[in-house]
């Protein structure tokens, strides 16, 4: 048997606890498809007395992460403190600097200097492996970075929050409204006190912007990113969704046109019939579509102690028993900046839900506007009759650029007989 490989792990949280735990009861498995043992052999975290649920004993404490990072007698530092500043960073940036293989589930810190820290790997010879930072424990980056690459990629999208998954579902089960969802999922532990990372798209984008760079070899853009949240997602236009035949998801689209790199997260209505609208809950799924293989969907837990650490050990094993591969699958300094294009030249089609004055003309205004801005309009829906009082009215359109879209939109909204400023989700076919 080949020497131990020594692991150190800082962080010892969800995610960190999840994967000694794993480390522990796999051993064996491990030891076999590694080709030589995984010891932990360091940890560190802030509260040295607190139970982690795992025999942590045989493993030195280190109070600093950071010089746990830079411990001579360790092979592979799994960050797992998180934040794309501060002692995570610090780690990574640290155990790189010591020629120390990385492995991190870090999206946050991959979003925002992934291009960098993988140039620092490469220069230093060592592994950067972040399969746990995008979907939990569904393994998308070795997927699209070995698994899928014969192809030429076209798309890569998915559901890539469970809390904002978790929040749209339940809307739509118990038809209740977007924040007492949210209050009921923050007791539960699904949502964070502070939810605004997941449910206004931050997190999502984060993870949006490993997969571009991945799936499409390009340098990390997170600010290339458009970014839009839930929050203004009502049961009324779920409703109204589920009439029209789709869900609402909140998605992640990276896609490559002739233009360049569309890079988006916001919520979509997608077909009922499709696999991406039957994912539910806290689950995530992406979806790749290449030239060759078509379309492969992965489902699974996109968070969580296990899940994680699934994704982590996959990581682990992959280092111990030598196989190497560029972080982002080719150099970092082959990754081609493929120009961004910007969310006012994407094409779409939309859903409006409008609030109006019930009264004769209103919509005969609302068409003038849309034709104003050559926006050709697919369906219309008037619920109810309340003469001179508000009514929802929805309109679906075919694909129309962003821009127009948007001009529209603000010419519907000045009108006297809208009362409330117009609700637009993109429509996407898949
Ligand atoms: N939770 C998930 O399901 C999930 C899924 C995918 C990816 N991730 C990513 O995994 C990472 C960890 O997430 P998590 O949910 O496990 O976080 P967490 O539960 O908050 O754990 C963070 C850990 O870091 C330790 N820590 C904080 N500051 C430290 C410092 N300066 N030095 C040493 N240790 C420090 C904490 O110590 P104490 O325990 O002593 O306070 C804690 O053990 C993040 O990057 C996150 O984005 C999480």
């Amino acid at each position: 048997m080949n020497e131990p490989l020594k692991i150190a792990v800082a962080g010892l949280g969800t995610v960190g606890a999840g994967t000694v735990q794993l480390l522990q009861r796999q051993a064996d498995h491990l030891t076999l498809r590694a080709g030589r043992p995984l010891v932990v052999a360091a940890v560190s975290a802030r509260d040295k007395n607190r139970d982690r649920g795992a025999d942590l004993s045989a493993a030195r404490w280190y109070d600093d992460a950071v010089a746990l990072a830079a411990d001579p007698d360790i092979d592979i530092v799994v960050e797992l403190i998180g934040g794309s500043d501060g002692a995570g960073r610090q780690v990574v940036e640290t155990a790189l600097a010591h020629k120390k293989h990385v492995v991190t589930a870090n999206k946050a810190l991959m979003a925002e200097h992934g291009t960098a820290l993988a140039e620092e790997a490469e220069a230093a010879g060592v592994s950067l492996a972040f399969e746990a930072a995008v979907a939990g424990g569904i393994p998308i980056i070795k997927t699209l970075r070995e698994g899928l690459v014969g192809n030429r990629l076209g798309r890569v999208y998915g559901i890539l929050n469970g809390t904002t998954n978790y929040i749209l579902t339940t809307m739509r089960e118990s038809g209740r409204e977007f924040a007492e969802v949210l209050a009921e999922a923050q007791k539960l532990g699904y949502a964070e006190a502070d939810p605004g990372f997941d449910i206004d798209g931050v997190d999502a984008a984060h993870k949006l912007a490993i997969l571009a760079s991945v799936g499409f070899g390009r340098p990390v853009d997170l600010a290339g990113v458009y970014t839009e949240g839930i929050r203004h997602v009502s049961r009324l236009d779920i409703d109204f969704a589920e009439e029209l035949g789709y869900r609402i998801k909140l998605l992640g689209i990276a896609r490559l046109t002739d233009e360049g790199l569309e890079q988006r997260v916001h919520p979509c209505m997608v077909p009922r019939a499709t696999p991406i609208a039957a994912v539910e809950g806290v689950y995530n799924a992406v979806v790749a579509e290449g030239d060759f293989v078509g379309r492969v969907v992965l489902e699974g837990r996109g968070a969580g102690a296990f899940p994680t650490a699934s994704a982590v050990a996959a990581d682990l094993v992959d280092i111990a028993a030598g196989r190497r591969v560029f972080p982002f699958g080719i150099p970092a300094a082959e990754l081609r900046d493929i120009p961004g294009v910007a969310i006012e030249r994407h094409q779409s089609a939309y859903y409006i839900r409008l609030m109006v004055v019930d009264q004769p003309g209103v919509i005969a205004d609302v068409a003038a506007a849309l034709r104003d801005e050559d926006v050709s309009m697919e369906s219309m829906i008037q619920r109810g009759r309340a003469p001179g009082e508000a009514v929802p009215v929805v309109l679906t359109t075919h694909l129309t650029v962003e821009a127009a879209m948007r001009r529209a939109l603000s010419a519907i909204e000045a009108l006297d007989t809208v009362l409330e400023p117009p609700r637009m989700i993109r429509i996407e076919d898949f």
